[in-house]
């Protein structure tokens, strides 16, 4: 079964046609830019030049969204429009787009993803999956069910959050190299092993085919991977997210 999955990203909207028995994209990607700012009419404006870019008249269609979802309602808004803060968004999607729209946490979209097909297929006991882009995403799994709308990339530090020093958007932001961003990132990750004593952490996003450039300067003591299915496991994870039985 093919399905439309679409990455809603603080910076950009990636869209593609999943099938859902291997979890290999079926196209070439689409991408546009995120809207600025991004309200939720904007948005779902964007939604329809990827449904209409792959001509798309299936039922279903899912949506990773970078926020808290929770039973269909939007919570949080950290790097889109504070106008989606408690938004129906499925509803609203479903009837504006004239199709079945499931939404779901943009990282733990991914996270489902890379838990199925990548490398954390078959993983028991705790995986945090983290993605490093605009903002810091996690999916929390043990045994393989998720925790929803985890949120660690929010935990407190310094004077702000973990986000605003270790995602890949604050490494460019502040201008640091490699080994600068690294040092925060060690502190994160290092953090994350206290509190959840993981037995696998996947770093995911687009940072993760650079880990070459940071990976030495890091030093936990747990198994630290890069995620395998790089930018396209938030697209196969959305798609996946409409047949419910992956969500708690
Ligand atoms: C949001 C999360 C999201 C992450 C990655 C954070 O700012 O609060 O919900 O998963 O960014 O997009």
């Amino acid at each position: 079964m093919e399905i439309l999955g679409i990455d809603v990203g603080g910076t950009g909207i990636k869209s593609n046609i999943v099938d859902l028995k291997s979890g290999n994209v079926v196209n070439n990607r689409f991408k546009v830019k995120t809207p600025i700012p991004a309200t939720p009419d904007a948005v779902m404006a964007s939604l329809k030049e990827s449904i209409d870019n792959f001509n798309w008249k299936g039922q279903q269609i899912g949506i990773g969204f970078p926020a808290v979802i929770q039973n269909g309602i939007c919570r949080t808004a950290s790097n889109i429009d504070k106008a989606f803060i408690n938004f129906p968004i499925d509803a609203a999607f479903s009837e504006t787009l004239g199709c079945e729209v499931t939404v779901i946490n943009d990282a733990d979209a991914a996270g489902i993803a890379e838990m199925t097909f990548g490398k954390g297929k078959g993983v028991n006991g705790t995986v945090v999956f983290i993605t490093l882009g605009t903002g810091i995403g996690s999916a929390i799994f043990h045994n393989g069910v998720l925790i929803p709308n985890t949120e660690m990339g929010h935990l407190l530090y310094k004077k702000s959050i973990f986000e605003k020093y270790a995602s890949n958007a604050a490494r460019e932001r502040r201008k640091l190299s490699w080994k600068q961003w690294a040092k925060d990132l060690n502190v994160y990750l290092n953090h994350l092993n206290l509190i959840l004593t993981p037995d696998l952490i996947l770093i995911g996003g687009g940072i993760s085919k650079n880990f070459d450039l940071y990976g030495q300067y890091l030093d936990v003591p747990v198994r630290l991977e890069t995620a395998s299915l790089l930018n396209d496991a938030g697209i196969i994870g959305a798609a996946m997210a409409t047949q419910k039985n992956y969500i708690l």
